[in-house]
């Protein structure tokens, strides 16, 4: 078996695979601030849902924020992971979007999974699953409620701040004239999808597009990213562990060239 962690900003993701690249077993546990103890928690769960041991994994690759910080043979760049966890599941995307939990992240690949180019925002929260999360805490609910409340919007706001704290104080003079928490809520999400889109726009969008990481569960999300894009993405069955997935693959690869 072949193990990948990603250890991201929000939450670290461990996957199990076999040599063939088929899934065996996965967990997902929020990062804290210790990378070494969610890995190793992550890993655990993950073992134990396959009925395996640490004796059973031939190599492991840590990606990810934390990735120089866990226990793992070897470690791997988010942009190679991602792309190469993408082509292995959705092999005619050639533009990705990752929306993570602290920055969001537009690759082109070619045919064959290489990268031909990327672009990231690591400066700012907006943009990112930060900003949803924030904005979750202020409407004090939690944030897959968001991604659902969106998709019953009639008529939603314009939020034109653009930065993540403004932000907070112009939904709360929203909420506070009247105006329905959904408007509000697709208000937010669009603004967030305008701001990947504009990211994204600079180094150009080739069908098909995937997109992939925590944000891409929330419904309502995909939805504001649809339209903006002009397209709908391709989105794997659990998004947010594609980039583990793609440190598992590169741990059969290292294995092999050992
Ligand atoms: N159902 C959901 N709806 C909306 N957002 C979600 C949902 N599930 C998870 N998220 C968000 O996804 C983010 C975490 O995603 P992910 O695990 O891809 O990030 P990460 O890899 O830890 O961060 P980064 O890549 O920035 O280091 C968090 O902001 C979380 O709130
Ligand atoms: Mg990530």
């Amino acid at each position: 078996m072949y193990v990948g962690i990603d250890a991201g900003a929000s939450a670290t993701k461990a996957i199990i695979i076999n040599e063939r690249g088929m899934h065996i077993s996965h967990a997902i546990v929020p990062s804290g601030i210790n990378f070494k103890f969610s890995s190793q928690k992550a890993l655990r769960k993950a073992l134990k849902d396959a009925h395996l041991n640490s004796g059973n994994i031939l190599h492991s690759v840590a990606t990810g924020y934390g990735r120089a910080l866990i226990d793992a043979e070897s470690t791997s760049s988010e942009i190679t992971c991602i792309s190469r966890g993408v082509h292995k599941l959705l092999p005619s995307a050639r533009t990705i979007i990752d929306v993570g939990g602290q920055d969001s992240k537009a690759i082109r690949i070619n045919e064959g999974g290489r990268v031909l180019n990327f672009i990231m925002n690591d400066k700012c929260a907006a943009g990112t699953g930060k900003f949803l999360e924030v904005m979750a805490s202020t409407l004090r609910m939690p944030i897959e409620e968001l991604g659902k409340l969106h998709l019953k919007a009639s008529n939603p706001v314009k939020i034109s701040s653009t930065c993540t704290v403004f932000a907070e104080s112009e939904v709360i003079s929203h909420i506070s004239q009247g105006i329905k928490i959904e408007d509000v809520i697709a208000g937010l999400q669009d603004a967030i999808a305008e701001r990947i889109y504009n990211m994204c726009s600079r180094i150009g969008f080739a069908k098909d597009f995937a997109f992939t990481g925590g944000v891409a569960k929330s419904q309502g999300f995909v939805e504001a990213l649809s339209k903006k894009v002009g397209a709908i993405p391709l989105i794997p069955e659990e998004p947010q562990i594609i980039c583990a997935l793609g440190a598992a693959l590169a741990a059969i690869k290292k294995h092999k060239e050992k």
